[in-house]
C-alpha cells in the first residue's frame, strides 16, 4: 500500500507544481520533466519497439532531494510523451534515493537495475549503496524485487560509494559495472550473472591512475567497431589550461577487452563535450545498432535560473555515437531529428568581411547548418552570434579563433546567471568547418567536425532577444553551404 502511496503523492506533487511552471526558459524540443528537478539520463533503452528514458527526478521541488525515477518515451526519438513516474523511494534500502542505473529488456520483462542511497552522515560524506531491480511487464508500472537489494555490498576495492550500475548482455550472461572510489581512486568494477538476481564481483574494469578523478559516475561500457570504450563521469580532475574546465567532466577511454581475462587494456581520458552543461551520460543501443548517447544538460553547481519558474534540468538531443579510425567518439544529433524541421529560412551569405550581418531572423527555435571555407580565410575571428538583442549586450557566440583553431562559446553576455568560455581545438581533415547548430530556448548544442567537437551549454537570454548574426573580424571568410530551419515545439504540439 505504502508504495503506491508514495508514487501518487509523488504524481499530485508534480500536478501542482506544473501549474506553477513558467514559460520563458522551457525548452521546446528536449526532454525535461513536467515540473521539479532533474539530472542524470536512466534506463535508456528500446523496449517493444519504442524509446525509454528514464531520469532522476524530484518532483517535490525544483531542488535535488530524495531521487525518484521520471519516465518519457517515444517512437522517433523526436516526440516525448511523459509517463508516470516509475520509481520512488519507498524501501529501507532506498531511504535517501533511487540514485541512477540502466534498464533490460530480459525476455519481454523490462527490468531496472538502480542504486538503493542510504546516506550514513551526509557531512561528512559516507553512504551506504547498493544496487537494485524493479521490473515491469507493460513498461510503466515497475514492482521492485523482494530479494532487493541484489548486491547489498561493495567489494573490497570499493566503499559506500557504490553507484550507477549499467548492465548489459554477452552471449549468456549478464555484465554490470558500477561507480566507485577507494579513498581517493575513481574506479569502475565488474561484474557477472545469470539471471540478473545472483551477481558474481569480477574485479576492477579501469581506475584512476590519480589524476583522473576521486570518484567515477555513470559508468557505460560498449563494443563499438573493433572497440570498447568506457564512459564515465569523473569527479575531481583538476582543470589543465583549457581542459576540464566544468565542475566535473564526462569522457571515455577507448581500449581493448577480453571476456575470457576481462583485461581491459586502455589509452587517454578524453573529453566527450566542451560545452558548459554535460554530464552523467548514458547509451543504448537500437534495432538499427545505433550507439545513441543521451547525457544531463546542465552541471552540478551551475547557475539555474529555471528554479525562479518552478523546474530545473533538461536532457541533451539523442546524439548517434561513432569512433574514428584514430581512436575518437564522433557525436552526431540522430537523423530522426529532421523532423523537428517546421520551416526552412531562405539566407544568402557567401563572404563575411570584418563585419556583423544581421540575419533579420528572430526565432527561438532553430537549427542551422553553416561550412565556412578555410582555404582562403584571412579572418582572425568569425563565427555566429544567437540570441541577440538590437545593441549588442546580449549574445552568446559560438566562434572560431583562426590562430590557435579552437571553436569556442562564450557565455558572457548569454543572459540571466551564466558567464564563462569553453573552447575546443579542432583537428579538420579537410578546409572546412561544418557546424551543426542547435538552438532551443535555453540551450545551445554545436555539434562541429562532423561530431569531433561538441559543446553542449545553457544559456538564459531575455525573451526579447532574439537576433542571429554572423561575423568576421579583421578579414574575410567565405561560406559554402547555409541552412537554417525553424524547429518545432513539440511540447505545445502534445498539448
Ligand atoms: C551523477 C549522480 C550519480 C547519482 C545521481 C544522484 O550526477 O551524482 O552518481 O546516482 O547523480 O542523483
Amino acid at each position: 500500500m505504502l508504495k503506491v502511496n508514495k508514487l501518487q503523492q509523488a504524481e499530485e506533487a508534480l500536478r501542482n507544481a506544473k501549474e506553477k511552471v513558467k514559460g520563458c526558459y522551457r525548452l521546446g524540443y528536449h526532454i525535461m520533466a513536467p515540473a521539479g528537478w532533474i539530472n542524470d539520463p536512466n534506463g535508456l533503452i528500446q523496449f517493444k519497439g519504442e524509446y525509454h528514458v528514464f531520469y532522476q527526478h524530484h518532483p517535490y521541488s525544483e531542488n535535488w532531494g530524495p531521487m525518484h525515477w521520471g519516465h518519457v518515451k517515444s517512437k522517433d526519438l523526436v516526440h516525448w510523451e511523459h509517463l508516470p513516474i516509475a520509481l520512488a523511494p519507498t524501501e529501507a534500502y532506498e531511504k535517501d534515493g533511487c540514485f541512477s542505473g540502466s534498464a533490460v529488456d530480459d525476455n519481454g520483462i523490462l527490468t531496472l537495475i538502480y542504486t538503493g542511497n542510504i546516506f550514513v552522515d551526509r557531512e561528512k560524506d559516507i553512504l551506504d549503496q547498493s544496487q537494485c531491480i524493479a521490473t515491469s511487464t507493460d513498461g510503466i508500472h515497475f514492482i521492485k524485487e523482494a530479494a532487493n537489494p541484489v548486491i547489498s555490498k561493495h567489494p573490497e576495492e570499493g566503499s559506500g560509494h557504490f553507484r550507477d550500475p549499467k548492465v548489459w548482455k554477452h552471449k549468456d550472461h549478464w555484465y554490470m559495472i558500477v561507480g566507485t572510489r577507494k579513498e581517493d581512486i575513481g574506479k569502475v568494477i565488474l561484474y557477472k550473472s545469470k539471471d540478473l538476481r545472483q551477481w558474481e564481483y569480477l574485479g576492477v574494469l579501469a581506475e584512476s591512475d590519480g589524476t583522473k578523478g576521486y570518484m567515477w559516475e555513470c559508468p557505460d561500457f560498449f563494443e563499438i567497431g573493433v572497440k570498447h570504450v568506457l564512459l564515465f563521469s569523473p569527479q575531481g580532475i583538476e582543470a589543465e589550461g583549457e581542459k576540464y574546465q566544468n565542475l566535473f567532466q564526462t569522457g571515455y577511454i577507448v581500449g581493448d577487452f577480453n571476456y575470457d581475462t576481462l583485461e581491459f587494456s586502455y589509452g587517454e581520458f578524453q573529453e566527450l563535450d566542451y560545452g558548459h552543461d554535460f554530464y552523467a551520460v548514458q547509451t543504448l543501443i537500437d534495432d538499427h545498432g545505433r550507439r545513441i548517447a543521451i547525457g544531463w544538460m546542465d552541471m552540478w553547481e551551475s547557475p539555474m535560473p529555471t528554479k525562479e519558474h518552478g523546474w530545473a534540468g533538461a536532457l541533451t538531443l539523442p546524439r548517434e555515437l561513432s569512433l574514428t579510425s584514430d581512436g575518437k567518439i564522433a557525436m552526431n544529433p540522430v537523423s530522426e531529428l529532421e523532423k523537428l524541421r517546421e520551416k526552412s529560412i531562405e539566407l544568402f551569405i557567401d563572404k563575411i568581411d570584418n563585419e556583423s550581418i544581421d540575419t533579420g531572423i528572430k526565432e527561438e527555435l532553430l537549427e542551422i547548418k553553416v561550412d565556412f571555407l578555410l582555404k582562403d580565410v584571412t579572418a582572425d575571428e568569425f563565427g555566429i552570434k544567437l540570441r541577440c538583442n538590437h545593441d549588442g549586450t546580449e549574445e552568446t557566440v559560438v566562434g572560431f579563433d583562426v590562430p590557435s583553431f579552437k571553436l569556442f562559446i562564450d557565455r558572457e553576455k548569454a543572459g540571466k546567471g551564466v558567464s564563462g568560455v569553453r573552447k575546443s581545438k579542432v583537428e579538420l581533415k579537410e578546409g572546412t568547418l561544418s557546424l551543426h547548430i542547435y538552438l532551443d530556448r535555453s540551450s545551445v548544442e554545436v555539434f562541429a567536425n562532423d561530431g569531433l567537437n561538441v559543446l553542449t551549454s545553457r544559456i538564459y537570454p531575455h525573451t526579447s532577444s532574439l537576433g542571429l548574426q554572423f561575423y568576421a573580424k579583421n578579414g574575410t571568410v567565405h561560406i559554402g553551404d547555409l541552412n537554417v530551419w525553424k524547429l518545432k515545439d513539440i511540447w505545445k504540439e502534445s498539448k
